[in-house]
């Protein structure tokens, strides 16, 4: 596109109402915010994969510059996101996958490492020699449960003192996994939950802490998000024993959609930073997370002001065009 033409990005997101995916939001139009003539739109597929598909296919239609998406599941939506990509369409793949290798450019954190990391943690915590695992899965045919799960498996092959012994599908939802691990807690005896995410987490830890077992068990998660409700803050409170930082990489999305769109060339694969956060430095971690996140805050009031200011001065001109008898 040449000149001063609306440049329009959209996202087909699988799921927006829960923290993470506010915070990526957040992320995405706090960049955006620096470029001129640019649109994003975002479309909630609220966890339905034909919702979502509904979504691509109007993305497609509407000919949007860029598309990017996050699969609820990757098989049922990956024929529709090469569809988009087949249609010429520039395409950004983040946080979940697709079973296909049509894409211009993948970012996220890499899932498998983060579930050998947690494994890798729980090797190094625990010194009795068994140690029963309870395994929260995120949605089953979402990648970033499988690949959680296989790197989990990865990190503690050959240490026959850890067992997983249940697994509960909490689909990454707080009420879900609150709910099964409801039902199943009686029946379990168990050291340490690996939750896919915080969230889950968090749920885990509520029901333990009803049936007065909470120290029994060790709980980790997955996201570290900075800010109130956030991981960090699960893990300052004791509500977590750890996590597992999963970057929402909102910001670098939209950067990465910017450059392929001036044609910069860029590499297909863009891989996050992660970290393990614990007791020992989720202090630093989170006073570093507060600060950046205020001051992100105040970018975003900056940003909202410089709008305001700018509508007033369009009214203003338009007030002067009609007294000056324009
Ligand atoms: C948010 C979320 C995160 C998780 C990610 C996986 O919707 O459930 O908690 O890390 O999605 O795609």
């Amino acid at each position: 596109k040449s000149g001063n033409e609306e440049i329009v990005i959209g996202f087909s997101q699988c799921t927006g109402n829960d923290l993470w995916r506010k915070a990526m939001h957040d992320d995405m139009y706090r960049e955006l915010s620096f470029y001129d003539n640019a649109r994003l739109i975002i479309k909630d597929a609220e966890d339905n994969n034909t919702k979502q598909i509904q979504h691509i296919k109007e993305f497609i239609q509407a000919d949007v510059d860029i598309l990017i998406v996050s699969p609820n599941e990757a098989g049922p939506v990956t024929p529709y996101i090469e569809q988009a990509y087949n249609a010429g369409i520039p395409l950004i793949i983040t946080d979940r996958k697709s079973n296909s290798n049509l894409y211009t450019a993948y970012i996220g954190a890499d899932n498998f490492e983060i579930g050998k990391a947690a494994a890798e943690y729980a090797l190094q915590s625990f010194v009795q020699d068994s140690v029963k695992i309870l395994e929260i899965w995120g949605l089953s045919g979402s990648t970033p449960a499988i690949d959680r799960h296989r790197g989990f498996i990865e990190g503690l092959a050959g240490n026959d003192a850890f067992e997983i012994v249940a697994t509960i599908n909490g689909e990454w939802q707080y009420e879900k996994a609150h709910a099964s691990l409801g039902t199943a807690i009686d029946t379990l005896d168990i050291d340490l939950i690996f939750a896919h995410n915080d969230q889950m987490g968090k749920a885990a830890h509520e029901i333990l802490l009803e049936k007065k077992r909470r120290k029994e068990v060790s709980i980790y998660g997955v996201d570290g998000l900075p800010g109130s409700g956030g991981g960090l803050e699960m893990v300052t409170e004791g509500v977590l024993d750890a996590t597992f930082l999963y970057p929402t990489g909102g910001d670098d999305a939209i950067r990465l959609a910017m450059d392929i769109l001036k044609g910069r060339p860029v590499a297909k694969d863009h891989r996050l930073l992660t970290t393990a956060i614990h007791s020992d430095n989720v202090r630093t971690l989170k006073l570093q997370a507060d600060k950046i996140l205020s001051q992100q805050q105040s970018i975003m009031r900056q940003q909202k002001l410089i709008a305001e200011q700018h509508s007033l001065y369009k009214s203003q001109r338009i007030i002067l065009y009609m007294v000056s008898g324009g």
